[in-house]
This record gives structure tokens, C-alpha cells and sequence, in this order.
């Protein structure tokens, strides 16, 4: 039986097949867009000049290894496509994203593309977001006022939620690469992720949610019958 990992990667090798000579990429975080880096590297040793801006530590030290270029959004502020993974997607590529912790950078990378095209096995595509928990980014002052506003902003949604603080697998709070904490947001179900979206970016220590609206232009879906493209 065809794993979930080799689905992942038929999705990033498909999604290879879109960058061209000369393109500035943003990179993504996770472990399929590990698969796309490391196919990315192999092009790059075979020949192929781009450069990438990576969205995270781990993506970073990843392109190194494999030896993809690396430029930053300083030096390069308009990228021509950003390929990352997604913790959930629906058909209007409304997307989860955050699981690994690196929403933040994730977001500002896909902003900064002309076109960001999403990679993933079958098991992400969802009917409606939010039975993967929403990571919110927070700054960590304040975190016990900001936990309540979020919960407040949710019941006016009508929106039933379980907020939990993530941890390390050794217990400790998790930092992002950008220093800040994350809670994850149950919601089963999110009703009107327009609207959540909104109500989450009013919160004043909220640094950013892993709600991407409007930001995916495509996205591959790898499953064991094939591979399909959902494009915006
Ligand atoms: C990291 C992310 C990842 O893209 C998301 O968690 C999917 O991960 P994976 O490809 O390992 O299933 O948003 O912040």
C-alpha cells in the first residue's frame, strides 16, 4: 500500500514541474515541502539557476544541505511562486497551515508570490476547514488576556472552540522561529473562515493565524489513484 509519505511526495515532484529557470521561490516548511526542496536540489546540481527565500529555520538548513540558493525577502521583496504543504485545504483553497509551527513566515513568503501552489496527499482536502486545530501566533506578553479575547471573539461567531497552548514533546511552551508562542484553536468545524480571519487579526496579541485566505493559486492532490490539480 502506497504510503502517505510517498504521496506527499508525488505531490511536491509534481509541483516541480511549474518552476522555470530563473524563478525566485519561496519554499515552505513541513515535511512535503521537504520532498520538494530535496527534488528542488537535485534540478539545481543538475543545472537549474533559481533562488528561494526559505520560511523557517528547518527549511533553511534543508536548502543548504540539498543546495538550493538562498536569498531573503530584503534583498528580493517579489517572489514569482511559493510551493509549501497545508495541514487542511478546501476546494476554494482556503487553507490550515501552521501544524510545524512556522505560519507566520509561511504567510508573509506566500504574500510576497505572484503564486503559491499548494502540495499535499489526498487526506488534506476537507468539505470544511477546522477539524485540524487552528495555530494562532502570540506575542507572549499579555498570552492569558489574548487566550480570553480569542475565546470571546469566537462565541460571537457562534463558534465553539478549545484553546490549548502548545508545547515541545518535551513539555516545555513552544517558540516560533520568530519567538512568539502558538495556541491551538479546536473548532471541529469553522463556519465562516472569512469572518474568523478578520476577528482573529483584531486582537491585538494575536501576531497571526494560520487561516490562509486567498493566498494559493493551485494546489496538487496526490492519492493512491493519482494526481489532480484544484486551481483558484
Ligand atoms: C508548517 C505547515 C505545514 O505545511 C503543514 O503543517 C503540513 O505539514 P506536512 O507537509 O508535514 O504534512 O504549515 O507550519
Amino acid at each position: 500500500m502506497i504510503t502517505s509519505d510517498e504521496l506527499k511526495k508525488q505531490a511536491a515532484l509534481a509541483a516541480l514541474e511549474k518552476v522555470e529557470p530563473g524563478m525566485k521561490l519561496g519554499l515552505g516548511s513541513g515535511s512535503t515541502a521537504n520532498h520538494f526542496i530535496r527534488g528542488l536540489g537535485a534540478l539545481v546540481r543538475d543545472g537549474l539557476s533559481v533562488v528561494g527565500v526559505p520560511s523557517s529555520e528547518r527549511t533553511a538548513a534543508l536548502a543548504r544541505e540539498v543546495g538550493v540558493p538562498l536569498t531573503t525577502l530584503e534583498e528580493t521583496p517579489r517572489l514569482d511562486l511559493t510551493i509549501d504543504g497545508a495541514d487542511e485545504l478546501d476546494s476554494r483553497l482556503r487553507l490550515i497551515k501552521g501544524g510545524g509551527g512556522a505560519l507566520l513566515r509561511e504567510k508573509i513568503v506566500a504574500a510576497a508570490s505572484g503564486q503559491m501552489i499548494v502540495i499535499a496527499d489526498g487526506t488534506k482536502l476537507v468539505e470544511t476547514l477546522g477539524a485540524f486545530p487552528l495555530p494562532i501566533e502570540v506575542n507572549h506578553f499579555g498570552i492569558g488576556a489574548t487566550i480570553a479575547a480569542i475565546a470571546v471573539a469566537a462565541v460571537r461567531l457562534d463558534q465553539p472552540v478549545t484553546l490549548t497552548r502548545r508545547l515541545t514533546a518535551e513539555g516545555t511552551p513552544f517558540v516560533t522561529d520568530g519567538g512568539h508562542a502558538i495556541i491551538d484553536a479546536s473548532f471541529g468545524r469553522i463556519r465562516d473562515p472569512e469572518a474568523l480571519s478578520l476577528a482573529l487579526v483584531a486582537i491585538p496579541g494575536v501576531v497571526e493565524h494560520g487561516l490562509f485566505i486567498g493566498l494559493a493559486s493551485a494546489a496538487v492532490i496526490a492519492r493512491p489513484e493519482g494526481i489532480s490539480w484544484l486551481v483558484a
